[in-house]
């Protein structure tokens, strides 16, 4: 295995810090001592639990505890030379005197030969020592070694429970597809959670694989795993829109044997609020069967500056991990607008989410979905960014009678018994979400009536509703207009 190359390069190449970010702390600290061994170097590891020791041989252990900074004066001070491991020294990186006494150990480094090696899950360098830093990269396991790992896995079991683990080719596949992108450790703790649970691997346990991983590879709010998709026929109209995509399914599964064909990048869905984006965007991932992944862009704001980005970058590419897979950036306006109050960090962010757009090579889908157009920056709806940009209009009457069907019909009632043509001419103007609540409203009134629905108290309902595109009708003008230009329809 080379797994160690690259650190062992960083190493000879007289860096003085290197980082390495990783949930594998013993694997990592393990390659260090050997590489420490290979060059005739001490390798010493710090914990604040354990303080400082000797790593690579085992001297009985002194009293040798010391803290955050007594650790460093004991290193600057000692001048021996050695690779000494910081284990997750990271939350330290703050304080004035602990950063200036790393960039003393740092300088030194020629004389004293003094390697530092910060391991930590995830490691942010202030500025003063990012320039005396390198990082070293672990590539992931490949098919073949997950395929391995997956097969080791099943022999275990066999073992423990005397029988084969039931599996099929197909489930097989899909599981060693969606170990892609983690560590080989990760990608043995994934599947033991397959196949432990009930000795198969089957298709059923492939979403809680993804849950499992997603968790693994993220643990915060800025991209969540959305068990929820939907399908078409729970979305009334937007039938360009389905059209379009049914398309572009067999290329974006790589099926096609459309060589000439671009695989599908993204679209945008812009549209009056409770049209129906939200849902759709969901139903894109329904109507490829994969993974849906929301990218929460509010959440991608952080507090250390020069993080946001950050966060985007990995969001991104744990998308790309998951591939093939639909990333949906639900009103993606919020997280980029065009103010130049912060500093140029939604520049910076929407720079960055334009490049991975443009670059990406993996069949990661991005749905993005607009309420406000005034929000959205013009590089973003550009043409050639998305494949397309569609327009989500206010239903017609004809989709309208679709959307009272669906909703009538979800909520266990008989559409037969509904006259949904009137419905519809009484709804002029309202969104889907606003038919639905009219059903909803209706249905809990003649439950507290006891009664059972009828048309006229869904039409009572209509009456009483001032849409929002009545309300706020020049803006959604304005957005009609703005739209026709530069979008096309969905519906
Ligand atoms: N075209 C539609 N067909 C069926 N239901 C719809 C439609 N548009 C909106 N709805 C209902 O309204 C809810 C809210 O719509 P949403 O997708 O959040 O709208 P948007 O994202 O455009 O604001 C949906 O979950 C769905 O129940
Ligand atoms: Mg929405």
């Amino acid at each position: 295995m080379s797994e160690g190359h690259d650190l062992e390069l960083l190493i000879k190449s007289h860096h003085p810090i290197i980082l390495i970010e990783s949930h594998e702390e013993p694997r990592m600290l393990q390659l260090i001592s050997r590489i420490g061994i290979k060059q005739y170097k001490p390798v010493y590891r710090w914990s604040i639990t354990d303080g400082l020791k000797r790593q690579d041989i085992d001297l009985g252990s002194g009293d040798d505890k010391a803290d955050e900074e007594e650790v460093l004066w004991k290193i600057r001070d000692g001048q021996n030379e050695g690779i000494y491991v910081l284990c997750d020294y990271h939350p330290y990186l703050t304080k004035p005197l602990l950063i200036r006494l790393l960039k003393d150990i740092a300088l030194a480094h020629e004389q004293s030969k003094i390697t530092l090696v910060m391991l930590s899950h995830r490691i942010t360098l202030p500025p003063e020592l990012s320039r005396l830093a390198a990082s070293a990269k672990f590539s992931m396991p490949t098919r073949a070694e997950l395929e391995n790992i997956v097969k080791e896995t099943a022999r275990e079991w066999r073992q423990r429970h005397k029988q084969s683990v039931k599996t099929d080719q197909e489930s097989f596949n899909l599981l060693i597809q969606n170990l892609s992108g983690v560590t080989t450790e990760d990608a043995r703790r994934l599947a033991r959670t397959a196949i432990f649970n009930d000795g198969s691997i089957s298709a059923s346990d492939i979403p809680m694989v993804m849950k499992a991983k997603h968790n693994l590879l993220r643990g915060d709010e800025v991209l969540s795993f959305e068990f929820d998709t939907a399908r078409f026929s729970d979305v009334g109209g937007l039938s360009r829109l389905k059209g379009w995509l049914e398309q572009r399914k067999p290329v974006f599964h790589g099926e096609a044997d459309a060589a000439s064909l671009d695989p599908p990048k993204g679209i945008m869905l812009l549209g009056v609020q409770g049209g129906g984006k939200s849902l759709a965007a969901k139903a894109v991932a329904g109507l490829f069967s994969v993974p849906l992944l929301r990218l929460d862009f509010a959440n991608i704001y952080n507090k250390y500056h020069g993080e946001s980005e950050r966060n985007l970058r990995e969001s991104l590419s744990t998308a790309e991990a998951m591939a093939p897979c639909v990333l949906w950036i639900d009103e993606i306006e919020k997280g980029i607008s065009t103010g130049s109050s912060d500093g140029g960090t939604s520049q910076r962010i929407l720079g960055t989410l334009l490049t991975w757009m443009a670059e990406k090579k993996q069949p990661v889908f991005l749905v993005a979905t607009a309420n406000d157009i005034e929000r959205l920056p013009a590089e973003l709806v550009r043409k050639g960014r998305f494949d397309e940009i569609f327009f989500v209009d206010l239903p017609d009457k004809a989709v309208r009678q679709e959307i009272f069907a669906i909703h009538l019909a979800r909520r266990e009632q008989d559409v037969t018994r509904f006259n949904t043509a009137v419905l519809a001419e009484m709804s002029e103007g309202f969104s889907g979400a606003e038919i639905e609540q009219a059903v909803v409203s209706a249905l809990y009134a003649t439950h507290a009536q006891g009664s059972t629905l009828e048309n006229h108290h869904i039409e009572e309902e209509l009456l009483g509703t001032r849409p929002l595109s009545v309300v706020m009708y020049e803006k959604v003008d304005y957005l009609r207009q703005w739209a026709s230009e530069r979008t096309v329809p969905a519906g």
